[in-house]
């Protein structure tokens, strides 16, 4: 496999929208840029938006462009399977060229997953999985009000499926949105535990794109939609880290503070911009079923993991977690001493705003430990994108340590010497 200096692949893959709007103010393109994809838009809006300026203004302006808009607010968090195929059947007949989504990462999903529904005849678990879409679905216009799980920008649409034991993916180059507009003004008034979740989020989409396994590509076939780390998606998430690790807590702690939330919009974007190709790896395959146990919001499950599966998965990817602890100014003697560091600055920030440490103080107990293992393991393209070989072992380690908030644990002997910084 050929790398270049800084163990990315020599090969790069990106899908994104075909364009992309970000900085404040940016918000007021959204009518131009639907009415550019129809004359008759389905608005997907967050309930906190009705009755907003914001939406008003929308409304507003579409009508002066003379494109007729039906909106539906009935989002409902983490995306229960039969409210989504209740909702693409209320809007089968509607006749909408395209779908405008503005809130969380929920009611893009859900936009993207109605655009998927109107275009085509089938339950939703007929997609369920990679690459099972066999056509383009109504060109979606993504507007998020977090920052965030970059759905804006990624081919990926997450539910919960209740006949399942853990939350399910669609993802499909098909399901990236036509359009991006990120606002970070539109966050202001996003609570601190939505702003904590979603934030930690990003930061671990960042982190694991820069960390997840390098994997041939073999141009001849159809690519996975996670395709692993690469040279074209580990600049934009190494970036994304550098701009959230400083600003997370001070989002969290005020979030009137403009260049904080500033920071994070803009993280949170590159972020799914990285992700989005580069796929996310163990935190999220391992969240799916404790999400699905704990009914815990996802953000908070993906950040709780993430230092647990740093540490076990740390012998492998040395490299990529010292960039990470030099892109955030940290001075450390060696390579491992600073791969280290990058892990604890992680975990300190996830500390700051307040994440739980341990999945015990969420609900999970010795006796679901065997169960999250054996799901976990069946997100095979997630685990696929894993630095370390995803074993039964592997994953009970981490799981084990996250349990009981054991830092110490994964980390092996190789690796348990001195230069630790906390134990
Ligand atoms: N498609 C992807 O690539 C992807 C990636 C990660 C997560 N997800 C999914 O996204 C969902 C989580 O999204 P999220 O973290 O954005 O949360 P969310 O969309 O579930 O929103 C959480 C709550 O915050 C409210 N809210 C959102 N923005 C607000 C604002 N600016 N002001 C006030 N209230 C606001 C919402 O109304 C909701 O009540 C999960 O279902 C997760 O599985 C998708
Ligand atoms: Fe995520």
């Amino acid at each position: 496999m050929t790398t270049d200096e800084t163990g990315a692949t020599a090969h790069g893959v990106l899908r994104l929208p075909d364009r992309i709007l970000f900085g404040d103010g940016s918000f007021s393109a959204v009518a131009v840029e639907a009415s550019r994809l129809g004359s008759n838009v389905l608005l997907v809006c967050d309930p906190f938006l009705l009755d907003s300026p914001e939406l008003d203004g929308i409304l507003k302006e579409l009508a002066s462009l003379n494109v007729d808009v039906t909106v539906e607010a009935r989002v409902v968090p983490e995306l229960p399977r039969e409210h989504v195929e209740e909702l693409i059947a209320a809007h089968r007949n509607s006749g909408a060229d395209a779908v405008v989504a503005v809130g969380g990462g929920s009611a893009i999903d859900l936009a993207k997953l109605i655009a998927l529904g109107l275009s085509t005849i089938g339950a939703l678990d007929t997609w369920y999985g990679e690459n099972a879409i066999p056509s383009p679905v109504l060109p979606v216009v993504a507007v998020p009000t977090t920052a965030g799980t970059g759905s804006e920008v990624t081919g990926v649409a997450v539910l919960t499926d209740p006949d399942r034991d853990l939350k399910v993916g669609i993802s499909s180059p098909y399901l990236v949105p036509c359009v991006a507009i990120v606002d970070p003004l539109l966050t202001i008034g996003a609570p601190p535990s939505v702003t904590a979740a979603s934030g930690a989020d990003a930061l671990v989409h960042a982190v694991e794109a820069y960390t997840a396994a390098v994997r041939p590509a073999d141009w001849s076939a159809q690519l996975p939609v996670f395709v692993g780390r690469n040279l074209l998606s580990s600049p934009l998430a190494l970036e994304a880290i550098r701009l959230i690790v400083p600003n997370l807590a001070r989002a969290v702690r005020d979030g009137n503070d403009l260049d904080a939330r500033r920071a994070m919009a803009q993280g949170s974007l590159l972020a799914g911009m990285a992700f989005g190709s580069a796929g996310t790896h163990l935190s999220h395959a391992i969240q799916y079923p404790v999400g699905a146990l704990t009914h815990t919001p996802h953000g908070l499950g993906t950040g709780l993991l993430l230092p647990y599966v740093l540490d076990a998965v740390l012998p492998t990817c040395v490299p990529q977690l010292a960039h990470i602890s030099e892109a955030l100014g940290l001075r450390e003697s060696n390579s491992e001493a600073a791969a280290r560091a990058a892990i604890d600055a992680i975990a300190g920030v996830f500390e700051e705003i307040g994440l739980p440490s341990d999945l015990r103080s969420i609900g999970v107990t010795d006796a679901d430990v065997p169960r999250i293992v054996e799901l976990s393991l069946t997100v095979k393209r997630l685990v696929a994108n894993s630095s370390d070989t995803p074993t039964p072992e592997l994953i009970g380690r981490i799981v084990r340590a996250a349990l009981d908030g054991d830092r110490a644990r994964p980390v092996s002997e190789e690796t348990n010497d001195q230069n630790r910084i906390h134990a």
